[in-house]
C-alpha cells in the first residue's frame, strides 16, 4: 500500500556507516569497527543534543565509500545531501553534530567550506542537488 501520510517520517537523518574501518581476518570481522565506535560515539552525545529527535541517527551497512572510512551523510526534506569521508574517531562526532545543527538550519541545507567544523572542512564525498518538490 502506498500512502503520502508522511506524520512519523523524520524530515531530517544523519546516515552513519557501522562498517566502516572494520578489521577481516578469513573474512569474519575482528573486533568493533571504526563505523561502530562513531557510531556509538554519536548516539551517546545525541542524549544530549537539542535535535535528537528531529534529526535521527540512522546506521547503514555501507554507502560504497569504504576507502574513506568513516563515513557519514546529512540528508533533508528538500535539501542538498552532503556525504563525508575520512572521519576519526578523536574529535569528529562532536563536531558531526555541531553540523548537523547547521544543516538543520540552514532552509537548503547548504555548508559552506568556511562555516563547517574542521574535521568535516576536508574529506566531502558528495553534494547532492535537491529533489525538485511537486506542488
Ligand atoms: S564500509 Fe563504510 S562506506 Fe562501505
Amino acid at each position: 500500500m502506498t500512502t503520502n501520510n508522511t506524520v512519523g517520517v523524520a524530515e531530517h537523518t544523519l546516515f552513519v556507516c557501522k562498517t566502516c574501518a572494520s578489521v577481516w581476518q578469513d573474512g569474519k570481522r575482528v573486533g568493533e569497527s571504526g563505523g561502530q565506535k562513531l557510531l556509538n560515539e554519536l548516539q551517546q552525545l545525541a542524549q544530549d543534543w537539542e535535535l535528537r529527535d528531529k534529526f535521527p541517527i540512522q546506521e547503514v551497512e555501507c554507502m560504497s565509500a569504504c576507502n574513506r572510512s568513516c563515513v557519514i551523510a546529512f540528508t533533508g526534506k528538500g535539501k542538498l545531501t552532503y556525504m563525508f569521508g575520512d572521519l576519526t574517531l578523536d574529535n569528529s562526532a562532536s563536531a558531526v553534530l555541531e553540523c548537523a545543527s547547521k544543516y538543520y538550519e540552514q532552509a537548503e541545507g547548504l555548508l559552506p567550506w568556511s562555516e563547517r567544523p574542521e574535521p568535516l572542512k576536508k574529506g566531502i564525498l558528495a553534494r547532492i542537488p535537491t529533489l525538485p518538490v511537486n506542488n
